[in-house]
C-alpha cells in the first residue's frame, strides 16, 4: 500500500516540514486550492512537480473571499477524496489548517487590498469582497510556506494577474506560474462549482466556451472588438445565462482594450445559470 500524503494542520507543522525540505537543499512549489479537487487542480500539481523538488498543496475554503450571500457553507468539501487524488499525483504535503482560527486567529485585523487595473472591474464589479479576501489569504499562504514557485490556474485569470501584482508590490520572493485551464470534452472549464449544475444546465454551460471561442476567432479575423463583444453578450443571454460580463482586456495589464493593435487580448466572461456562477476566459 502506498503511504498517504502527510497533512500539516498548523502553521508551525507546515513550517517544520518546509524547514526539513530546505535543510535537504530542496526547492518548494505551492499550489493553493480550496479543495474539491478536479483534474484542473491535479494538472497544477503536475506542473508544480516539474518546477520544484517538493510540492505543497494547500486546502482551505477561505471564508473572507465569500460574501454572506455566497456559497461558503455549501461549497463542496471532499477532503478524503482530495487526499487520495493528491497521493496519486505524488504531492509531498497538504497544508490544511485545522480550523478557520488557525488562519484567522482571534484579533486578526489585517487585510491586503489590491488596487490598480488588474483588480478593477470584471469580478470586482460583481464580487467586491472577493479580491481582498483572495489577496489576504494568498499573501498569508505564501508567507507561511515561503515557496520558490506558486502555481495558479488561468481559469481565474483576473485572480492570477492580481496575485502577480501583489507579489511584485510586496516583494514576496516567489515566482508565480500560470497554468492553462483544463476543460471537459465539450469545452466547459473544470470548476469545483460545476457539481451544482443540473443536467439541463450542464448542457447549456458548454455553450459559454463555444461563444468565447467564436468571439476570439472573429477578432482574429479582424472584426471590431466592440461589435464582437455585443454579439457575444447577446448569444450568451439567448443561450439562457444571466450575464455578469463579457469583456476584452489587455492580457497583461487587464486594462480595457479596443483593438488587437494595442496588445495581446484576453476575453473574460462571467455568467449565471440558476444559482451557479461560471467564469471563463480565452486568449485571442
Ligand atoms: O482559486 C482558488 O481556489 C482560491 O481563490 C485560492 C487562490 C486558493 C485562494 O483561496
Amino acid at each position: 500500500m502506498t503511504r498517504g500524503v502527510p497533512v500539516a494542520r498548523t502553521v508551525a507543522a507546515l513550517r517544520r516540514a518546509v524547514a526539513r525540505y530546505r535543510a535537504a537543499g530542496e526547492t518548494i512549489a505551492l499550489v493553493p486550492t480550496m479543495g474539491a479537487l478536479h483534474a484542473g487542480h491535479l494538472s497544477l500539481v503536475r506542473r508544480a512537480r516539474r518546477r520544484a523538488d517538493r510540492v505543497v498543496v494547500s486546502i482551505f475554503v477561505n471564508p473572507t473571499q465569500f460574501a454572506p450571500s455566497e456559497d461558503f457553507d455549501s461549497y463542496p468539501r471532499t477532503f478524503a477524496a482530495d487526499l487520495a487524488a493528491l497521493r496519486d499525483v505524488s504531492a509531498d504535503l497538504v497544508w490544511a489548517p485545522a480550523s478557520v482560527e488557525e488562519m484567522y486567529p482571534p484579533g486578526f485585523a489585517t487585510r491586503v487590498v489590491p488596487a490598480g487595473p488588474a483588480a478593477v472591474g470584471l469580478e470586482d464589479a460583481f464580487r467586491p469582497h472577493f479580491f481582498a479576501g483572495v489577496a489576504t489569504v494568498v499573501t498569508k499562504l505564501l508567507l507561511q510556506c515561503l515557496p520558490d514557485v506558486a502555481v495558479f490556474g488561468e481559469k481565474d485569470f483576473q485572480q492570477l494577474r492580481v496575485v502577480e501584482r501583489i507579489v511584485a508590490d510586496l516583494n514576496i520572493p516567489v515566482r508565480i506560474i500560470g497554468a492553462p485551464t483544463v476543460r471537459e470534452a465539450d469545452g466547459l472549464a473544470m470548476s469545483s462549482r460545476n457539481v451544482y449544475l443540473s443536467a439541463e444546465q450542464r448542457a447549456v454551460a458548454a455553450t459559454l466556451y463555444a461563444t468565447l471561442s467564436a468571439c476570439a476567432e472573429k477578432i482574429r479575423e479582424g472584426q471590431r472588438i466592440a461589435a464582437v463583444m455585443r454579439q457575444g453578450r447577446r448569444a450568451i443571454e439567448r443561450a439562457g445565462f444571466r450575464l455578469d460580463y463579457l469583456e476584452a482586456r489587455h492580457a497583461g495589464t487587464l486594462e480595457p482594450i479596443a483593438s488587437l493593435a494595442e496588445g495581446p487580448v484576453r476575453l473574460l466572461v462571467a455568467a449565471r445559470l440558476g444559482a451557479t456562477r461560471l467564469i471563463d476566459n480565452i486568449a485571442v
